[in-house]
Order: structure tokens, then sequence, then C-alpha cells
């Protein structure tokens, strides 16, 4: 796992929009894995950017998105599809169809899990994964007691997680209470991850997904099994690791040829 830690959020978008530029460059028709949240609004303002000055095209890719509210109607403001199709999809050039998301309002929800993991292997698998992570310690929407080796499923939201989004929905009652989410497994079956993370609410949660055991009851720990994991923090959201010189270290003596 190489951790990052950078000086401002435009540097972590930076960061990364650089890696997802690179494998544009290399496979023009690759697969992204693209996380909803704040934690990754920097990188696609990045990624804006860099298409509205013709440097980055997304023509040829695909992309999935982790996770899905139950029940919200079609074109909810707050649907994971519409604030990721807002925020970042519709705005740049991916060919209709290209981005995919569980389908929350599916009358068979099982179907719709088998279904969306059908197609993620039928697309080749996620080449880049994008990540955040919830104040207690979960991916995508992969609850503490998650399991390790979980698929697309129907999950239960914890109430601290229907807290901490209800500021999208005005009160914590309008929170859907289930969700679809790519599983552990699923999201460790992408060939890179990369989980950024900003601001002290994160300090906690990024030292037991980093340095903390493997265990359930942090999902994102399961990130130390996988052999290409990319964490980009700022300052405060590193401000607890015990390692950070040492990464410091490491990022500043890197290579410049090996990316990330
Ligand atoms: C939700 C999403 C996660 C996201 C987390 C943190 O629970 N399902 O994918 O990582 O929120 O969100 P934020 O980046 O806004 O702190």
């Amino acid at each position: 796992m190489e951790v990052v830690i950078v000086e401002s959020v435009a540097e972590l978008g930076s960061i990364v929009a650089d890696a997802i530029e690179s494998l544009l460059e290399r496979k023009p028709d690759a697969v992204l894995g693209l996380a909803t949240g704040s934690s990754p609004v920097p990188v696609y303002d990045e990624l804006l950017a860099r298409f509205a000055r013709g440097r980055i095209s997304f023509g040829r890719a695909r992309a999935f998105l982790l996770d899905e509210y139950v029940g919200l109607p079609h074109g909810h403001p707050e649907s994971y599809r519409s604030v990721i199709e807002r925020s970042f999809t519709r705005r740049v050039d991916f060919a209709p169809g290209a981005v995919m998301g569980p389908d929350g309002n599916a009358c068979d929800l099982t179907a719709a899990c088998a279904a969306y993991e059908s197609a993620i292997a039928s697309a080749g698998g996620v080449d880049l994964q994008l990540l955040g992570v919830g104040a207690d310690g979960h991916i995508g929407f992969n609850e503490p007691g998650s399991s390790l080796g979980s698929r697309t499923r129907l999950k239960t939201l914890t109430s601290q997680t229907r807290v901490d989004n209800a500021r999208f929905f005005e009160s914590k009652d309008n929170v859907p209470r289930h969700v679809l989410t790519q599983g552990v497994g699923t999201i460790l079956d992408a060939r890179h991850l990369v989980l950024v993370a900003s601001g002290s609410g994160k300090a906690e949660p990024v030292a037991k997904v980093v340095e903390g055991p493997v265990t359930a009851m942090v999902p994102g720990s399961a990130l130390q099994l996988h052999p290409h994991v990319t964490v980009v923090l700022d300052e405060v959201a590193a401000s607890a690791l015990a390692l950070s010189d040492y990464y410091r270290e490491t990022w500043a003596a890197k290579p410049p040829w090996q990316g990330l």
C-alpha cells in the first residue's frame, strides 16, 4: 500500500487525475470505478478541467458506480446515479450507456446485484477504482461486519451513516435505510484501488484502514490485502498515521517514472 500525503485537496485531485490520464493514454477503453461522496470531488474537478482543455477523453472508457440507494425514484437528485452524472460523467464525453450503477429500483434486487456483477465481469473488470472512506471505515456502503469476501448485494445502513448523509436529504429520516453496494470482494477485484480522504473527520478511519488490523469491523482495512493500493491524503486526514514520516520520505524519494 502506497500512502501519499499532499498539502492541499487540489494536489490530491491532480495526483489522482494524473493516474487516470495515464491509464487512459495506455488504455483508452479503460474501465473506471467511480465513487460518490465529497472526497473524490477534487479528482472529478481536475478531470473536468483537463477534459475542457482537450487533454483527456472518456469517449471509449466505461465506468461503474460503487453503490446506490434503494427505492429513490429514477432521477431523484440525491440518487448516486444523479449525483455522479451532475458532478462528472454528463460533463465529459462518456458514450451513452457507458456509465452503469446498481439498479436500486429493480423489482428483484438480488437479480439486479447478480446482473451488476456480470456487467463488471463482461467489461473485463475495473482498471482503477476510486474510493472514499466512511467515518466507520466503510468503503462503498460496506458497513462494519461486512464480509471481506462479499459481492454486490443489499445492505442496511448504520444509523451513523444515515446521520452522516442526512445533509443531502434534509433529515436523517429521509435517508434510505437500504442500499445496493459492490461487496468488499468485488472492490478488491479491481486492478488498482485509489482511496482519497481529506479533513479531520477522516483521520481516525484512515489510520484504521491503513495501519489497523484487517477486520470486517473496518471494511476498508481489506485494502491491505490488495497488491496495488494508493491512498492519497491531505495533512489532516493523515494526522493519526504512525508511519507518516516514512510515507513522506518514500514519496519524496520515488522515481518519477514509477507513477502511482
Ligand atoms: C458514502 C459513500 C461512500 C463514501 C462515504 C464517505 O457512505 N457510499 O462511497 O466513501 O460516503 O463520503 P464523503 O467522501 O462525502 O465523506
